[in-house]
């Protein structure tokens, strides 16, 4: 009797115990009303739960309703702040970087892979001296300089074969361009690169395509990363484990065969630097910790890069006129003559078009999360220290207050004098703003102006006789990528 009275005390104990936890986390929440508006939260998850199939698009419709900057919860305590209009963007993250350019870590991506080292999840003097290494260390090995351009042209070289291997029949330029862009990642971070059909590279892809999207504002573990130690939750881990492996084995590979005298790539350079560092650097360069910034350069650069050629590929598709004036501007301008980095500003239209393929595209719809390194009031409002800030590039980017007409593709509204030249906006900005803005961009559009170039040099590119138009609502996960779709690429004679 005295056992059955005292389970039951503690069941009823157990139950006032959750309810006080329940309501003070939803006062807790309530009460938070310094902040800038924004939808109600539910009490322990918050928004979670409110983001739907397209998180983007509910974002932009509470921005519609809330304003240029407003407040979201991912459970009970995470509070995010998104700012929704360019202007403001610009006002905080490029006029006032010592405030808003601190890293704010996504708790699922460093849950799973290693902070330390990453230069994405860093701050300050250890963040400052990676990243300076880090653009160094690319710049060494060809970022914005004819050494890169040679192995991208090599690449596209093989891209275009495979291309051409399709024999003018339907196919989805997926494989090609993730192999593409990933072996100009893996050829400068890593000396390797991989046959398009090589099982171990096709694994390494597929791990690296299924962290991106899992990566997505819709999935619960983004939000609540320790989910994951549940056992129906572990096999989310495994794409980041893959990864990791990846590139540690990369490290280890070179360790056995470095020679100082001889160093062949960003990896050589990593151990290089950790041998030669003294002690009060050592604690920045060394490379048992530095390996995750090889992690970050293949994680980082090479789907965002291959994001943007499908985009490009879909939007020509598509817009067949466009694709038109693209081709007879490389012809008209360059006669048939390879094209060269040395030829970009030649060709005008065609920049403008890769501008608004990465407006309407969106590869990156927000920046990573920033933060504020202290109390500060934007708008009126007060911003605790250390909040976290998210710049919603998707909303600048198609904000009728900035851009005419803005859901239309069209690549003249980067044109002035006629045609001749681009102007590009203060509100264009696919590679985010200020300090934490990307340090691959002269990289990537490296690799966008000479891959595309070349390939519309050479094929005609068409949707599948019968195929309707593709879809162009993107997929979200880290970032936005265009639906599975097919096209034909005929050759030019
Ligand atoms: C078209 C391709 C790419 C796009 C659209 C893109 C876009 C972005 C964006 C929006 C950010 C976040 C900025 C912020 O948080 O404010 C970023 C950060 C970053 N990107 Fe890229 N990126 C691209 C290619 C690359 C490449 C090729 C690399 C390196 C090889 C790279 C390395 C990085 C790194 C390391 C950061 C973090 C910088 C920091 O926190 O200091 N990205 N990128």
């Amino acid at each position: 009797m005295s056992l059955l009275l005292s389970d039951s005390v503690s069941d009823y104990s157990a139950y006032i115990v959750f309810v006080i936890i329940f309501l003070t986390l939803y006062l807790r929440q309530r009460s938070i009303n310094s902040l800038p508006p924004g939808p109600t939260p539910l009490p322990i998850v918050g928004n979670v739960l409110s983001y739907g199939k397209t998180p983007y698009k509910r974002i932009c419709e509470w921005a519609e309703k809330f304003g240029d900057i407003i407040t979201l919860y991912q459970g009970p305590f995470r509070v995010v702040l998104w700012v929704n209009d360019g202007q403001l963007a610009i006002d905080m993250f490029q006029k006032q970087p010592d405030l808003f350019s601190q890293r704010n870590p996504v708790p699922f991506m460093t849950y799973n892979m290693a902070a330390e080292g990453s230069v994405v999840w860093e701050n300050g003097p250890a963040w400052k001296a990676r990243r300076r290494w880090m653009i160094t260390a690319l710049r060494h090995f060809g970022m914005g300089k004819r050494s890169l351009e040679v192995k991208i042209k090599t690449e596209t070289d093989i891209f275009c074969q495979e291309a051409a291997n399709y024999h003018s029949n339907p196919f989805n330029p997926q494989h090609i361009v993730n192999c593409a862009v990933a072996n100009i990642i893996c050829n400068i971070a890593f000396g390797d690169r991989y046959e398009y059909s090589d099982p171990e590279f096709q694994e390494l892809l597929q791990n690296l395509l299924k962290f991106f999207k899992q990566c997505s504002l819709k999935n619960i573990e983004m939000h609540i990363p320790s989910i994951m130690s549940l056992p129906m939750f572990k096999h989310k881990a495994l794409p980041a484990i893959y990864l990791t492996e990846f590139v540690r084995n990369q490290v280890k590979k070179h360790k056995e065969t470095f020679d100082p005298e001889n160093i062949r790539d960003i990896t050589d350079r990593l151990l290089a630097e950790g041998e030669m560092c003294d002690k009060e650097e050592k604690k920045f360069f060394n490379p048992d910790v530095m390996w995750t910034s090889l992690l970050t350069i293949f994680v980082a650069g090479a789907e965002t890069t291959s994001s943007t050629l499908m985009w490009f590929f879909i939007y020509m598709a598509t817009y067949q006129e466009v694709q038109d004036k693209v081709r007879k501007e490389i012809d008209d301008v360059l006669d048939g003559r390879k094209p060269t980095m040395a030829d970009q500003s030649s060709l005008p239209y065609f920049e403008a078009t890769t501008y608004e393929v990465q407006r309407l595209g969106n590869i990156a719809g927000a920046t990573l999360p920033h933060g504020n390194a202290q109390e500060c009031v934007v708008k009126g409002y007060k911003i605790p220290k250390g909040t976290i800030i998210n710049l919603n590039l998707y909303r600048i980017h198609t904000d009728p207050k900035y851009w005419d007409d803005p859901m239309t593709f069209d690549p003249s509204r980067f044109l002035i004098d006629d045609g001749k030249k681009v102007s590009k906006p203060k509100m264009f900005m696919p590679f985010g703003i200020g300090r934490r803005a990307c340090l691959g961009e002269s990289m990537a559009k490296m690799e966008i102006f000479l891959v595309m170039t070349n390939f519309f040099q050479r094929f005609k590119l068409i949707i599948p006789e019968g195929e309707t138009l593709p879809d162009l609502d993107p997929l979200v996960g880290l970032t936005m990528s265009p639906k599975p779709f097919k096209v034909c690429a005929i050759p030019r004679e």
